[in-house]
């Protein structure tokens, strides 16, 4: 007998389903367990295994220990596309290792609050940088032949009433900042599946959203995988008919809810919807799930190799992002260091655990804590001491921990601020020691009201279980840091979109207002003038970079031409490093309100001392668009729009002025 992993997929599939009675097929639209699909052994298809898998494999799927990445903010702040793809691959083949054919992500919610919970698995507040980090995240997975499933679509930005609340959101911001990297993942990248979120969108449950589920994601962006939803998600939605119409093709976890087999059963002898129907959306389901089997004759995968923990450190110090660094303070150097106090409730605290944060905790082999990463390297060069009074140097290691109200799933924070002994901790250690740098384990804004009385202020995110030596690499100058903020620090949470009165966040049990419409992030700090902690894009080296004269190939740009820009970057301090060379537009008199400036490119270049290179932009008339709210269509307004480049959000060195039309 042939089984269903030989032979044309579709083929396949078409047999399968001619063979399946109606009660199988039913009983494939809802899991069995936590991470597991049934199978029909009568027709020999296995079970098909999802795993977690924002930032390694997820402990409560596979219950191993498997290596533990950055999380997704951490590769946000590398803005490394290239690091992005190989970490992808690395996860899948984890993944692999465990049995499993489907990773539970990249996750792309955008960063709309500060306070979300799950900011730290994701990866930005802006869709072109989300978009290009799920792009390759994405193709790196799929490369093994595993499933990614980007998620958790759509406008899911808070964890507070994530079971009940509806975010109310226009349609032009859904199209402008939420969707994007959702519309990139099946359109560049071909993702093979979506998570459809807990909440709903405008009233409507995220499982049974059709306009979102068929006519976006299907009929637009051309999306042929399945659609999965949340973890008991599909708890809220109306009947397995409207979801199964809409477009979501598998429950997740077991037992199901609109998709219970009693109640399909009941509702299909009904006439609720037709065998075709079903088929159409089993079709969907098994055709990735016969492609990603074990027994479609996969390599088999790898897990905690010396590869895969070199890529955790390198991602790891990749997105260490130095905030502040006065009078050069960082890297320090050990000849003038021979006592350094290393202090802080994060010193030397494992993260890596199951479960730690929620879905996205891996239960790792090792980690490398910060104290144990500088141990290891400073060797007998400096003694590592606990009081900052008598130390040529301080670091103080602080942030806020997977509990739920911190940086987990299932909580929103309160406040943006850090616990109160922490900062006095700060004030402590700069009163008793002048040199002191303080080194932030943490996944999201913070307020930092000793920020200007403290000489070096470093942002090292949730950097896995290779982060302790990725820190120590930094701190002591055998990487140079090239991260940039991949959102932005306010300086009170009052500052932030999201927060000027409670409708925005976190609404009530029911309903979460959007009023801040595509201003989201830097969009609004730039709107209303707003000075941010630290801002978007923002990033200190060890290096300098000089931006050389922007040259345009012609200054007005018609409808289907490629605008090229160039420029010369030179590598004009004494350390090797890289720069993340960003590139936003705006227009000079929008027909209707549009951010000043927008990201709309940007590119991570390592150069040597000294070195110069030529970097070319290409942009398409897609980098002026914008989604017309009464058309509900992308347009593009002739006129003047100026092109700023920089090396960060405020920190332009090169401008200039093209027309279109
Ligand atoms: C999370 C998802 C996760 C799923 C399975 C849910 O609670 O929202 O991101 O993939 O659980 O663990």
């Amino acid at each position: 007998m042939t089984t269903p992993y030989e032979g044309d997929p579709d083929a396949r599939v078409q047999s399968l389903l001619r063979e399946m009675t109606v009660d199988e097929k039913l009983s494939l639209l809802a899991g069995k367990s936590l991470f597991r699909t049934k199978g029909i052994p009568r027709l020999a298809l296995a079970p098909m295994k999802l795993s977690d898998g924002p930032r390694g494999v997820g402990f409560h799927s596979s219950l191993r220990r498997c290596t533990a990445f950055p999380t997704g903010i951490a590769l946000g702040a590398s803005w490394d596309p290239e690091l992005a793809r190989e970490f992808g691959e690395a996860l899948a083949l984890e993944a692999r290792a465990v049995g499993a054919q489907v990773i539970l992500g990249p996750a792309v919610n955008i960063c709309r609050t500060p306070l979300n919970g799950r900011t730290f698995e994701y990866f930005t507040e802006d869709p072109e940088l989300n978009s290009r980090l799920a792009v390759e995240v994405i193709r790196g997975i799929q490369s093994t032949g595993v499933a990614a499933c980007v998620k958790h679509y759509a406008a899911n930005n808070q964890e507070t009433n994530r079971y009940r609340n509806s975010s109310q959101v226009s349609a032009r911001a859904l199209r402008e900042i939420y969707l994007p990297a959702f519309e990139a993942a099946v359109r560049e990248a071909d993702v093979w599946s979506v998570m459809a979120a807990y909440n709903a969108v405008n009233g409507v449950a995220a499982c049974e959203h059709k306009p979102l589920l068929h006519d976006i994601l299907r009929q637009e962006y051309g999306f042929s995988g399945f659609v999965v939803s949340d973890w008991f998600a599909v708890r809220r939605t109306g009947s397995g008919a409207s979801c199964l119409r809409a477009g979501l093709n598998l429950e997740m976890p077991g037992r199901g809810s609109s998709y219970r087999h009693s109640r399909l059963k009941r509702e299909f002898a009904a006439g609720a919807f037709s065998e075709a129907e079903l088929d159409g959306s089993l079709r969907q389901l098994l055709r990735i799930w016969l492609r990603t089997s074990p027994e479609a004759g996969h390599p088999a995968g790898r897990r905690n190799t010396p590869e895969h923990q070199q890529l955790a450190r390198r991602m790891a110090a990749a997105g260490i992002t130095l905030l502040r660094n006065k009078g050069g303070l960082l890297p320090l150097d050990l000849a003038g260091v021979t006592r350094l106090a290393v202090v802080g409730p994060r010193a030397d605290k494992r993260i890596c655990r199951p479960l730690y944060g929620g879905s996205a905790g891996v239960w790792s082999p090792y980690e490398i804590t910060p104290l144990q990463g500088l141990r290891e390297l400073v060797g007998d060069k400096c003694e590592i001491v606990s009081d900052p009074g008598t130390a040529d140097a301080a670091i103080v290691f602080i942030g806020l921990g997977h509990r739920i109200g911190g940086d987990s799933e299932g909580g929103d924070r309160k406040s943006m601020q850090l616990p109160p002994e922490q900062d006095a901790l700060v004030r402590k250690t700069v009163a008793q020691n002048a040199n002191t740098i303080v080194v932030l384990v943490s996944g999201s804004p913070l307020e930092m009201p000793w920020a200007d009385e403290v000489p070096a202020i470093v942002m090292a995110w949730y950097p896995g279980m290779e982060g302790g030596r990725a820190i120590a690499d930094v701190l002591l100058g055998r990487v140079n840091p090239g991260g940039k903020l991949p959102i932005t620090f306010p300086r009170t949470l009052a500052d932030s979109p999201a927060h000027s009165e409670p409708r925005r966040f976190p609404g009530d049990s029911r309903e979460v207002w959007y009023d801040e419409d595509i201003f989201v992030g830097y969009r609004h700090f730039d709107r209303y003038g707003i000075e941010p902690l630290f801002p978007f894009g923002h990033g200190l080296s060890y290096t300098t970079f000089t931006y050389g004269a922007l040259a345009i190939q012609n200054s007005s740009w018609k409808p289907d031409d490629v605008l090229r820009l160039s420029l010369q970057l030179t590598n004009s301090g004494e350390r090797d490093g890289s720069e993340v060379v960003q590139l936003y537009v705006g227009a000079r008199a929008p027909s209707l309100p549009r951010p000043e400036r927008e990201l709309r490119a940007f590119r991570k270049v390592f150069l040597r001392a000294g070195e110069s290179r030529t970097l070319e932009f290409d942009l398409t008339a897609r980098a002026l668009a914008y989604y017309c709210p009464e058309s509900l269509r992308w347009r593009i307004d002739e006129g003047d729009y100026i092109v700023s480049i920089g090396a960060s959000s405020r920190d332009l060195r090169l401008q200039a002025t093209v027309s279109y039309g």
